[in-house]
């Protein structure tokens, strides 16, 4: 059976853009049609600047809205990536097996710690080896598939890479996976600066849609989305970045094509107005179920427990066997 592996990080709220590019298709499809393991990938949240507090805080919430999203823990295994040590054990294998210089050259590494340079931080050491613990979160589960935004592409390329290169070296012992995308909001932009991606965090939130923003909230945030002074609706991603945002958002929610819907639309107002009451059917039902289940914390609690448990049993066997690949002794 195909095997499926993909995650999310708790450095914020969860995002229109998570949901969109990533999480729906988890629920709808994924979960369904393989042995999926879907999980909070918290260490992930401690390469940047952390108040442990608000880590744990989101890693829950991240739970909850996932379950409440619709995965099933009948259908799935939903964990906490710290949880299962294979993870963190895995990566170091991998750190010797990757090179810095492609560390170096990851697009989202050269961003971010640009970004923390130019606010006088340090650089934490973690931000530069981040997609090898994210390799080593996929190969650990000997994963086929991993259902990702656009985002995500260019660190599943390097898990490809390094798990060939490992598996030439010192034999085959890991699956090399593939990225999948969604067709339309692969890659769901700021709604307010409609060139850069909508992430989990912005100075103010005004272009982020967060999947627990109240319908008013939503309402307010995408009747603001920049546009640009055109006259007509046109899908042109290069060319009018805010409208065909606001386009592929639309499709999505109704799964339409972006490019049909341009010829329905004649002003901006419209768009903008059908745009946010679909954002906002679309998550009304994750904003009750989630209200519901975050009431009982210990439900999320004895799902992530068991779904620790069924991924330790997953990985341990795989993780193993790499360290004996690569020459280190057994335990007796
Ligand atoms: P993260 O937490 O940033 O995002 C989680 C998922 O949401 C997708 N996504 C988007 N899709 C479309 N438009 C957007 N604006 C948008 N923002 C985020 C991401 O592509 C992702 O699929 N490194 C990963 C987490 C990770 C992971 C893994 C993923 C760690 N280990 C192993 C897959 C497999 C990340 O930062 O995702």
């Amino acid at each position: 059976m195909t095997r499926i592996f993909s995650g999310v990080k708790p450095t914020g709220h969860l995002t229109l853009g998570n949901y969109l590019g990533a999480v729906r298709r988890w629920v709808e499809v994924d979960q369904d049609r393989a042995d999926a393991l879907f999980s909070i990938v918290d260490l992930h949240a401690l390469t940047v600047e952390h108040d442990p507090a608000r880590v744990r805080r989101l890693s829950r919430q991240a739970a909850t809205l996932l379950l409440a999203a619709g995965l099933d823990p009948e259908r799935c295994t939903v964990f906490v990536q710290s949880h299962v040590d294979e993870h963190a054990r895995l990566s170091y294998l991998l750190e010797c097996t990757a090179s810095d210089g492609e560390m170096r050259r990851m697009i989202q590494y050269k961003e971010k710690a640009a970004r923390a340079r130019a606010a006088g931080e340090s650089v934490r050491l973690s931000l530069l080896t981040y997609p090898v613990l994210m390799a080593a979160d996929i190969l650990a589960y000997r994963s086929d598939e991993v259902p990702v935004g656009d985002d995500q592409a260019q660190h599943v390329e390097l898990t490809r890479d390094l798990a060939a290169r490992f598996n030439q070296r010192y034999g085959h012992v890991f699956t090399v996976p593939r990225a999948t995308h969604p067709e339309v909001a692969a890659r769901v932009m700021d709604l307010q600066d409609p060139t850069s991606k909508m992430g989990k965090s912005h100075e103010t939130g005004a272009g982020i849609v967060y999947l627990l923003d109240d319908a008013d909230v939503i309402r307010r945030k995408v009747m603001r989305a920049v546009t640009d002074s055109g006259q007509d609706v046109e899908y042109d991603r290069e060319g009018r970045p805010g409208p065909a945002n606001l386009l592929e958002i639309l499709s999505a929610c109704e799964r339409g094509n972006p490019e049909a819907l341009a010829g329905v639309y004649e002003s901006y107002g419209a768009l903008k107005k059908d745009t946010a009451e679909a954002v906002v059917e679309l998550l009304r039902p994750l904003r009750e179920r989630h209200a519901e289940l975050a009431a009982d914390p210990s439900y999320v609690d004895e799902v992530l427990r068991a779904g620790a448990e069924r991924a330790r049993a997953m990985a341990r066997p795989l993780v193993d066997r790499a360290y004996e690949a690569i020459g280190l002794l057994p335990v007796g």
